[in-house]
């Protein structure tokens, strides 16, 4: 781990614990003047999540001696807010899906373009063949509402759809079709007629989620996988939420890894 990286999960590590020791003192929080602050404070006292600092044993790091990843990663870096090892999960799991039945690639949440150009980029060099749909407002976060902790719709609006074409561009691509309006509502009758292998869902909040997996599921192909970004963050708690409430069904298998993803995969 880098030392930024380190500096990183201590100070989110830290914070949290601060979180922790406010919210059992109601009256300090009332004095805190930002209304951010004071939600996040709140989350330490969610009585269905609980959060804390998590140090894992294991130190392969893979993503560090595969070149062409990391050729990727420099050209989409200063597009994406999801980190290295998040971005290699998505990297190795887009590379193995080439043996399920045909079928495309969503993604809805994409913000300037960058974990989506990265799917682009493996699918188009693995010749999977089939589209990269990307799929965003382009005008921030939709539909937070009350499950979910931090978010209250509008962030992450700093972005359009011809920064994510200008990326695709630079990165000669051929693969892929940016949708722009919410999801599903304004959008997804125009790819209704589409199987999919992969999905990625990165909307930050609980009702986007569940409204795209609900849209997806059903057109996922037999051992297709979808990935929840967002899945165990402080300030997301609306997909942790969504995510375990699916824990169980026979039609699925839940995979927690750690960094931030849930993935579900569906089974034959
Ligand atoms: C955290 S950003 C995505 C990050 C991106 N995957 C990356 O590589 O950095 C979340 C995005 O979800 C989008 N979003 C949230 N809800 C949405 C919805 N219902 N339909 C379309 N886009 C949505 C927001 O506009 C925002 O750009």
């Amino acid at each position: 781990m880098s030392l930024f990286n380190l500096a990183r999960l201590l100070g989110r590590s830290a914070a949290i614990g601060c979180f922790s020791v406010a919210a059992k003192l109601p009256l300090v929080c009332g004095l805190v003047p930002s209304a951010k602050l004071r939600r996040l404070i709140g989350i330490a006292t969610l009585p269905d999540l609980k959060y804390g600092g998590i140090y894992s044993q294991s130190a392969y790091s893979p993503w560090k001696g595969d070149a062409a990843f990391r050729q990727v990663l420099a050209a989409i870096r200063s597009h994406t807010l999801v980190d290295e090892y998040r971005c290699y999960e998505l990297w190795r799991l887009c590379g193995q899906i080439g043996a399920l039945n045909p079928g495309d690639i969503l993604e809805v949440g994409v913000w300037r373009g960058g974990t989506g150009c990265l799917l682009a980029r493996r699918a188009q060099d693995a010749n999977l063949g089939g589209t990269v749909f990307l799929c965003d407002t382009f005008t921030g976060v939709a539909k937070a509402g009350g499950q979910d902790s931090a978010y209250v719709g509008g962030e992450h609006a700093d972005t359009s759809a011809a920064m994510v074409l200008d990326l695709t561009r630079r990165m000669g691509l051929s693969n892929v079709e940016v949708l722009e309006g919410i999801f599903p509502d304004a959008t997804a009758h125009r790819i209704a007629d589409r199987h999919f292998r992969f999905c990625h869902i990165d909307v930050d909040v609980y009702e986007s989620a569940s409204q795209t997996f609900e849209w997806v599921w059903p057109r996922v192909v037999p051992g297709g996988i979808v990935v929840f970004d967002d899945y165990g963050f402080y300030s997301c708690g609306g997909v942790t939420r969504l995510v375990d409430g699916m824990i169980g069904r026979p039609d699925r298998l839940m995979v927690y890894n750690v960094n931030g993803h849930a993935l579900v995969i569906k089974r034959d």
